[in-house]
């Protein structure tokens, strides 16, 4: 990554949109839907951008959103990139620094993710409140973009307390019940095995999927606030005696929608 590419892809962004978003919402599998709720909706396709990589996975749209959510500004992006579709993880920094040129300060980041803690059920939002990188590759690796942040940033507040807990009192405030736990990232694209799972639970990890870790360490390393919802589309391996699939995930999502949709919208009125 280099600023003058960030500098382009920026710009390309910035000339097709009206508005200056602060709030920026990155939209897991099967939660794209979030996108219909905003009004006055200007489409920049991450294709047209320069520098960004394509989005291969079916149920993502790939698309940066602009538009009105309630009252508030926002940036949605409708689809993502991922380190198993091939992409250098440096790449996946790219479009939350666009977002930060742009002028957000303050990031959603959802997922589906696998329930590794046992007292999770499929359908339920998890709040991030910390993650484990079990990619063990890193999106800053390679030279530092010094205009973005530091060369070691601070990850020990990755997920912002104070909007975490705005985030609690939301859920409190319009009665939706919230998990709370540590988003472990696996690579994939394969699911995890049973033994795998277990060592998820022995390391800490309460929610297990392949996405949110690489653009949760580009926020924190260009100074935007985060915060991270998981929805638990089903028990990771082994809990359950049944195979997992791709389909059971967007299905659960599915059901999960109208849940998550209040929840993100209030708690975009309430930042
Ligand atoms: N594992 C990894 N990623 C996932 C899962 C899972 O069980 N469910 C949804 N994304």
């Amino acid at each position: 990554m280099n600023i003058e590419y960030i500098k382009e892809a920026s710009q390309y962004v910035k000339n097709h949109i009206k508005t200056t978003p602060r709030i920026g919402i990155i939209l897991g599998s099967g939660l794209g839907d979030l996108a219909d709720q905003v009004k006055d909706k200007i489409i920049v396709k991450y294709s047209d951008v320069p520098y960004l990589p394509v989005s291969t996975v079916k149920g993502h749209a790939g698309q940066f959103v602009f538009g009105k959510l309630g009252e508030k500004d926002v940036v949605m992006m409708q689809g993502r990139f991922h380190y198993y579709e091939g992409n250098k993880m440096a790449d996946l920094a790219l479009p939350i620094y666009i977002m930060k040129m742009i002028g957000v300060e303050e990031l959603i980041v959802t997922n589906a993710a696998g329930g590794v803690n046992v007292s999770f059920k499929p359908g339920d939002l998890m709040l991030i409140k910390d993650h484990i990188n079990f990619a063990c590759n890193n999106p800053l690796i390679g030279k530092n973009v010094d205009e973005m942040g530091e060369r070691f940033p601070d990850m020990s507040s990755a997920y912002n307390k104070e909007l975490f807990e705005l985030s609690k009192n939301v859920s409190k405030k319009i009665g939706i019940d919230v998990v709370e736990g540590t988003y472990f990232m696996m690579t994939g694209p394969s699911y995890e095995t049973p033994a795998e799972i277990k060592m998820i639970r022995v390391l800490g990890g309460d929610a297990v999927g392949m996405s949110t870790v690489p653009e949760v360490i580009a926020a924190n390393h260009c100074k935007i606030k985060v915060i991270g919802i998981s929805c638990i589309t089903n028990m990771a391996a082994g809990i359950l005696e049944q195979p997992l699939n791709h389909k059971e995930v967007i299905e659960t999502s599915n059901k999960v929608k109208d849940k998550f949709i209040r929840f993100v919208s209030e708690i975009v009125k309430e930042i």
